[in-house]
């Protein structure tokens, strides 16, 4: 007879649907090739994430199944968002009853996943486990070690996350390096990116031009006004040499209105100014840029595999390996208006140099799959 194994998989925010679409593709793909083990898996979305540009639209371009279970968090403060993310969960997981949980990344949805999880004695996995960016202000930091502490198994990207997580004495035993499982979404849509045509996402034709792609939504850069403005002045420099491409996301577009910080950004002519996009056309931003301005950590991984220069604004980086001096592509940058104008201007020089990192080779989400039938 045929054996089960069941998996409940927690996403929350916009670049968990990323992650666990490969995750899910592998998992049906596992179903219809063995034999001997079919996986139930069941989708949970906390619903951190609600608007259909964060959230349903990337469900559907991933082709991923409603979710089993909704549970409507919407947004709050870091507490309300965790408590109740726990709360809501606790009776779904007691029901369940999975083999294992699996949480992604650093977002609130995986810190109260993997709380409620291990408190139901039930064995928590973490994808893109390891990272670090030893910067305690950040929520996400203080959610990453929480989330490594208690989970039984933990999926790394690289070996800079496996000597993290050595040197926090955890035993090598629970470390399965796996590669980074948001390059198998980009490696399977970069074709398809390549023919998406940046008028229709910009209204202008980019192709010809060497335009500068920016993504901003970190809380210490835009929730602080006088940071804000710093950056925002920056952008404003920048597009007085070239178009300057700014999805926004919805934190960062409140906190430029509230500034008022919006009408300086808006009011310039080489500022085009989007609402959150899909994977796929973003990826082919990302692929045309002649530079990347970021403080989102998959944009960073991204820009390296694209061989897309990029400039970081931020002062420490949990993903070491994009780095220009470890053989990435990407800079950290002062995050003052001066400094960030000046490192543009640099990346700016640098011509396009895709890296090949070792397991970020688009069969992530395989090896994810047998590392949790090999330990069930
Ligand atoms: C969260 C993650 C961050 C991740 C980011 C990706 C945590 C601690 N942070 O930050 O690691 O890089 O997602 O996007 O989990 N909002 C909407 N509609 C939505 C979602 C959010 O309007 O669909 C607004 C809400 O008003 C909210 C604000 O955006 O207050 C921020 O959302 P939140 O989920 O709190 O954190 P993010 O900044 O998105």
């Amino acid at each position: 007879m045929r054996k089960h194994l069941k998996i409940a998989t927690i996403v929350g925010a916009r670049p968990n649907f990323v992650k666990v679409a490969p995750l899910f593709h592998a998992i049906e793909a596992h179903n219809k090739r063995a034999a001997e083990l079919a996986i139930d898996h069941v989708l949970i979305h906390t619903g951190q994430h609600y608007d259909d540009a964060m959230s349903a639209q990337f469900f559907q371009q991933f082709e991923l199944p409603e979710p089993h279970h909704y549970l409507g968090v919407g947004s709050g403060t870091h507490a309300e968002q965790t408590g109740q993310t726990m709360i809501r969960l606790e009776p779904v997981l007691k029901e369940l009853r999975p083999d294992w949980v699996v949480v992604v990344g650093d977002v609130n949805a995986a810190l109260a996943g993997a709380v409620t999880a291990k408190k139901l004695l039930l064995k928590v996995a973490h994808v893109e486990s390891g990272l670090r960016s030893n910067d305690w202000q950040m929520p996400e930091e203080v959610n990453r070690v929480i989330v490594d502490r208690i989970s039984d198994l933990l999926l790394t990207t690289s070996g800079f996350a496996d000597r993290n997580l050595l040197g926090e004495g955890v035993d090598a035993g629970r470390i399965v390096r796996v590669g980074n499982i948001m390059i198998d979404s980009l490696r399977k849509f970069a074709d398809r990116a390549e023919n998406v045509s940046l008028k229709a996402i910009t209204g202008r034709d980019l192709h010809n031009e060497p335009f500068v792609l920016t993504t901003i939504h970190r809380p210490s850069n835009v929730d602080d006004r006088h940071q804000l403005q710093e950056i925002v002045s920056a952008l404003v420099d920048i597009a007085g040499d070239s178009p300057v491409v700014f999805p926004l996301h919805p934190r960062t577009r409140q906190a430029l209105q509230k500034s008022g910080l919006m009408e300086t950004l808006a009011g310039h002519g080489n500022m085009i100014i989007l609402n959150p996009l899909p994977h796929l056309e973003l990826l082919a931003l990302q692929q045309c840029a002649a530079v990347i301005v970021t403080d989102s950590g998959g944009l960073q991984e991204e820009a390296m595999i694209l061989g897309t220069p990029c400039v970081t604004l931020r002062t420490t980086t949990e993903r070491p390996e994009t780095l220009r001096e470890n053989g990435g592509t990407s800079r950290l940058a002062p995050l003052d208006r001066a400094g960030i104008t000046f490192a543009v201007r640099e990346a700016r020089r640098e011509s396009r140099r895709p890296v090949d990192y070792p397991l970020w080779d688009g069969c992530t989400a395989e090896r994810i799959v047998a590392a949790l039938v090999g330990r069930a």
